[in-house]
């Protein structure tokens, strides 16, 4: 019997599945998803109380409302950002409107899981630029372009790795590559870095037609739930964007809490003050554990296990797991000697390290 089968890139895939737990155990503490630590905005709260008021009408198409705030909030032009429903529509729409079947886009070895997914999905040929140490490596991508080459997707910093290429790399990226190829600037965790020679590419994308900049409201704003994302490119480029997003894709309750949150600085600096002081306490309390970790700007680090012991790192995921704690694997990017955590509120870091040491100790 024929059944109906989907396009040959699709049935190859493997569905994305995050680590949000079987465990029976309520109050699990999830620091397997790069979420806020604190929770939302109180101010983004507040702003939802009033959400039921329209609920039989259809968002607006793009909301000016948080358009303007956003380009208030960090002095861009309105007109050049489009919103989405999370960054994700926006990297999967960007894969939609470039790639042909024949065309090739290039993400780096550890980069974000959903750039392939968003290529194959889109039927083009993905393209892996080697990682040097776990870091992004401006002259490996460089040696990947040839005349198929559409795009080239990088996370900046990256997950799961937390590392990050310097500002003058991207410049030299962005100067190297001809002006047909859409370089994806993927800034998510961007508010959380304090590097000096990190940058959010937003000039770039200002200055730049081949450029655009994706941002969340997933990670320092703490509104993954709503769905809510945005990028910032040319107006051409957003022109095109637009055919292929859902004409409705982002909905008035991530507009509302959006808003509200993105003008709440006392939140967003709170937060940023919050992750440097735990990412800190992190380093030293596993420093002193005798793990070895991978150096992390952002909101989350990847830790080593040995690979030779009963301390490997899957034996760790189950012993946090039966402790209600859930960490990240990194199976699915072949790391298999480590996992990925997330730094949560005072109460759950304090709880993962000393489950951390019950595990070593055991
Ligand atoms: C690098 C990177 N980009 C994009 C996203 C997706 O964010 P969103 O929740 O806005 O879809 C994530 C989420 O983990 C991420 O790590």
């Amino acid at each position: 019997m024929n059944f109906p089968t989907p396009r040959f890139n699709i049935e190859k895939l493997k569905t994305y599945k995050p680590n949000f737990g079987k465990s029976k155990i309520n109050n699990l503490i999830r620091l397997s998803a790069n979420e806020s630590a604190l929770g939302a905005s109180s101010d983004a709260m507040e702003a939802l109380k009033f959400y039921s008021n329209d609920l039989n009408r259809y968002p607006p198409q793009v909301s000016d409302e948080l358009t303007s705030a956003i380009s208030k909030r960090y002095l861009l032009e309105k007109k050049k950002i489009i919103l989405g429903n999370g960054s994700d529509e926006l990297i999967s729409i960007i894969a939609q409107t470039f790639l042909n079947s024949d065309d090739e886009a290039i993400y780096t070895e550890f980069g974000f899981l959903q750039f392939p997914q968003a290529i194959s999905i889109a039927g083009a040929k993905g393209v892996v630029a080697k990682d040097i140490k776990f870091k992004a490596n401006v002259d490996n991508i460089l040696s990947k372009i040839n005349k198929k080459t559409k795009i080239i997707f990088l996370a900046n910093p990256n997950n799961p790795t937390g590392t990050f290429v310097s500002k003058k790399d991207v410049i030299r990226l962005h100067e190297s590559i001809p002006s047909n190829i859409l370089l994806v600037y993927d800034a998510a965790y961007s508010e959380y870095v304090v590097n000096n020679d990190y940058f959010d590419g937003s000039e770039l994308a200002d200055a730049n037609e081949n450029v655009i900049m994706l941002r969340t409201f997933s990670k320092l704003h703490g509104l993954a739930s709503l769905r809510l994302g945005w990028g910032y490119t040319s107006e051409k480029i957003i022109a095109n964007l637009m055919k292929v997003r859902g004409p409705f894709s982002v909905n008035t309750a991530a507009i509302m809490a959006g808003v509200a949150a993105i003008e709440d600085l006392d939140f967003q600096n709170k937060s940023v003050q919050h992750n440097l002081k735990w990412m800190s306490w992190f380093k030293k309390e596993l420093q002193s554990l005798n793990l070895d970790f991978q150096p992390s700007i952002t909101n989350f680090l990847m830790i080593r296990f040995p690979s030779n012991s009963k301390h490997n790192a899957q034996n760790a995921e189950n012993f946090l797991a039966s402790k209600g704690i859930l960490v990240r694997s990194m199976q699915v990017y072949g790391l298999s000697n480590y996992i990925r955590v997330s730094i949560g509120n005072e109460k759950e870091n304090l709880i993962f390290i000393d489950e951390l040491k019950a595990f070593l100790e055991n």
